[in-house]
């Protein structure tokens, strides 16, 4: 994969909004990000730079000295690039609150610090119809322009409406519900549909679609590298069969 797309996915540059990775259980989406984690960080040489993911499902091993805690945290940074956090099972949305509170601390008395901060399964405590908590939501409306990104991750389209509209890239991954097809359009201009059979199709296959500028691209499976070809590289603009402008095919992610 291009450093142009592994920096749209993860650098805190005052700039880009937040991501959404999307996709129903097992489609791909921790494998994809723990991959094209590993290879932003072997090639992003910020030393004020640093890492953080919230694992609820307890999975990811990123490699040593990456495991921390809340209480740690602050510390292990202070040495550290990355650090993963798995919060305890019953406070998730709590712990993930502490967190953020404590990089915007962290960042306040160090204005240089940057982060990109992961949250896989968002949807294990995040409602779509309530407010989002406090904390996450001071940081997908407020972390660009103190160099804090946010990379969510959810099983469905509808993520929390609060925070929708600060995100500038989608990674879609398959979600063969027709509903959440109409989610796509309706809250981001993307055409879920007409990606849905080559998703199925191929597993951990996944669709680049860019919220700004509208454009949108099929991209292979990720390997280990964190690799991806991209697809369907002759295909001219999509028909678009809701009415709407046309979308164009993104050409450099
Ligand atoms: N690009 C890939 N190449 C090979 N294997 C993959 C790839 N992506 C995912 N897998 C495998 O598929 C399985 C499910 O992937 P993963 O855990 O990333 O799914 P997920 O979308 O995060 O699911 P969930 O929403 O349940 O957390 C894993 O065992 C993983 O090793
Ligand atoms: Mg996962």
């Amino acid at each position: 994969m291009k450093m142009t797309m592994l920096d749209k996915l993860y650098k805190p540059d005052g700039k880009r909004l937040n991501v959404l990775i999307t996709g129903r259980p097992g489609s791909g989406k921790s494998y994809f990000i723990k991959h094209t984690l590993l290879a932003f960080n072997k090639k992003w040489k910020d030393p004020n730079g640093r890492i953080i993911y919230i694992d609820p499902k307890l999975e990811v091993d990123l490699g040593e000295d990456t495991m921390t805690d809340l209480e740690g945290l602050e510390k292990h940074l202070q040495k550290n690039r990355i650090a993963v956090i798995y919060p305890h099972t019953e406070y998730v949305e709590e712990e993930t609150e502490a967190t953020i509170q404590m990089i915007y601390d962290i960042q306040d008395a160090n204005p240089d610090f940057k982060a990109v901060i992961l949250i896989d399964d968002a949807q294990t405590f995040l409602e779509s119809t309530r407010q989002a908590p406090y904390q996450l939501k001071r940081l997908a409306l407020t972390g660009r322009s103190k160099n804090l990104r946010m990379v969510g991750v959810a099983h469905m389209m509808v993520f929390n409406k609060s925070l929708e509209g600060s995100i500038s890239y989608l990674v879609n991954f398959t979600m063969p519900v027709k509903l959440y097809h109409r989610d796509a359009m309706v809250r981001y201009g993307f055409d879920a549909k007409e990606y849905a059979d080559e998703l199925s199709q191929t597993p951990y296959s996944f669709v680049w679609f860019d919220v700004t500028a509208g454009t949108s691209r099929l991209m292979a499976p990720i390997d280990v590298k964190g690799e991806s070809a991209q697809e369907r590289k002759g295909q001219t603009e999509p028909v678009d069969t809701q009415g709407k402008q046309s979308r164009k095919r993104d050409t450099d992610a």
